[in-house]
């Protein structure tokens, strides 16, 4: 998973595309933001756009604490998936609050070749 990632992330920067990232899937990665996950206690269901919206080129706006998100396209803010350990930490909290879960190495590369398509 880590390995995935590091090579990933490395895509943004000045290394070659490596094989391994072909497995990753922006358009799954894209249907996988927008999809809306029920939730067990009552609340409203949850997705990546509940606080990152819709189009990743603005700002979104924490649902909980209701704090504004820098934009989370690379394009419009370059420091987005710059930092490996930020990405991890961030999807690992990410996933359990919107999924329920983890996500999948699957899941975690797919988003990041979405982000990344932004
Ligand atoms: C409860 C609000 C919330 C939800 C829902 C949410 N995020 Fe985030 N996300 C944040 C916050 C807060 C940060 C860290 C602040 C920042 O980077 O601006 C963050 C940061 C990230 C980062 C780090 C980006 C970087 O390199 O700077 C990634 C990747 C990410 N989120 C992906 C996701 C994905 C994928 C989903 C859906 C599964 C999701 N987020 C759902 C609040 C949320």
């Amino acid at each position: 998973m880590k390995t995935t990632l590091a090579i990933l992330i490395g895509v943004s920067g000045a290394m070659a595309i490596p094989t391994v990232s072909l497995a990753a899937d922006a358009a799954a990665g894209a249907a996988g933001w927008t999809k809306e996950y029920p939730q067990t206690d009552g609340s409203p269901p949850r997705s990546c756009v509940t606080c990152h919206g819709r189009d990743l080129s603005q700002p979104g706006r924490h649902a909980v604490t209701n704090k504004v998100i820098e934009p989370m396209a690379p394009s419009v803010n370059p420091q987005r998936l710059t930092d490996q350990a930020k990405v991890e930490k961030w999807l690992l909290r990410n996933c359990r609050w919107t999924l329920g879960r983890e996500c999948t190495s699957d899941e975690k590369v797919d988003f990041i070749a979405y982000i990344q398509s932004q």
